[in-house]
């Protein structure tokens, strides 16, 4: 077990990429806080996972939601060792000046202002402890943007990019950041990525920009995920690592 003990949240751990990696860091032998909006869903998969998990509903934009967590995972399993910043959203794929500024405020709402609350809220608890870990879920719409995605494609390049800069300033405390960037993958959000209905004809089209000719899957993003948790990773800090089959290549 990989990672045996440790203390874990998960944000939008519901579905999707984030249940996957809630699962595995279960199996591995982490305590995890499941963390989404979509509070029933949440439980279902904490259910699912038994002992080692307990959900929490409220949302990652919200201030007391994000403390919330944060004092759940510590008063429940003593402290925090591991932050997925994972729960994310998009409007559906459409042209730039047909978003509404609504569905702007959401984006960078969900995907960039919940990662500044989650870091005000965890890092203290990992200073105390001089270790930590946060993961933060990109995206390679960061790194190569397709059209029609142009503010959530701007949310994930600045998820990607503040990765680094979390990691330069928290270094000195142990606390190492790092990003997963992964392609299009089959979850929830995928037909709003293609804006179009998902049919085996619509995918074919995506998956033609990927070199090794699949969309990415739920395990793949929780096998890095694993793997910036753990020991293995130990001297790894600030990095991008793009889960993508080779579509930033
Ligand atoms: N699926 C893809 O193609 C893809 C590609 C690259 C990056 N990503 C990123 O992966 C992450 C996970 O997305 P997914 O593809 O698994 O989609 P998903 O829709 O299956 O999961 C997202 C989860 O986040 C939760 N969520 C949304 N808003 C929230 C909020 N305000 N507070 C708490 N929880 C909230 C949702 O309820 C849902 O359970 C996101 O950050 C997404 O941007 C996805």
């Amino acid at each position: 077990m990989r990672l045996q003990g440790l203390s874990t949240i998960v944000t939008g751990g519901a579905s999707g990429f984030g249940a996957e990696i809630a699962r595995a860091y279960a199996r591995e032998g982490a305590k995890v806080v499941i963390f989404d909006l979509n509070a029933d869903g949440a439980k279902t998969v904490a259910s699912e996972i038994g002992a080692s998990a307990i959900a929490h509903g409220g949302s990652v934009a919200n201030k007391a939601d994000v403390d919330a967590a944060v004092k759940l995972a510590v008063d429940t399993f003593g402290k925090l060792d591991v932050v997925v910043n994972n729960a994310g959203w998009t409007f559906r794929n459409k042209p730039m000046l047909e978003v509404t500024e609504e569905e702007f405020d959401r984006v960078f709402d969900v995907n960039v202002k919940a990662i500044f609350l989650m870091t005000n809220a965890c890092v203290p608890v990992m200073k105390k402890q001089k270790s930590g870990r946060i993961i933060n879920i990109g995206s390679t719409a960061g790194v190569r943007p397709r059209p029609g995605l142009t503010w959530y494609n701007a949310s994930k390049g600045a998820v990607n990019l503040m990765s680094k800069s979390m990691a330069v300033e928290l270094a000195p405390d142990g606390i190492r950041v790092n990003c997963i960037a992964p392609v299009m993958g089959e979850t929830g959000l995928l037909e709003a990525f293609m804006g179009v209905p998902d049919t085996p004809e619509n995918r074919a089209k995506f998956i033609g920009t990927i070199p090794l000719g699949r969309m990415s899957r739920p395990s793949d993003i929780a096998n890095a995920c694993v793997y910036m948790a753990g020991e293995e990773s130990e001297f790894l800090t600030g990095v991008i690592l793009p889960v993508d089959g080779g579509r930033t290549i």
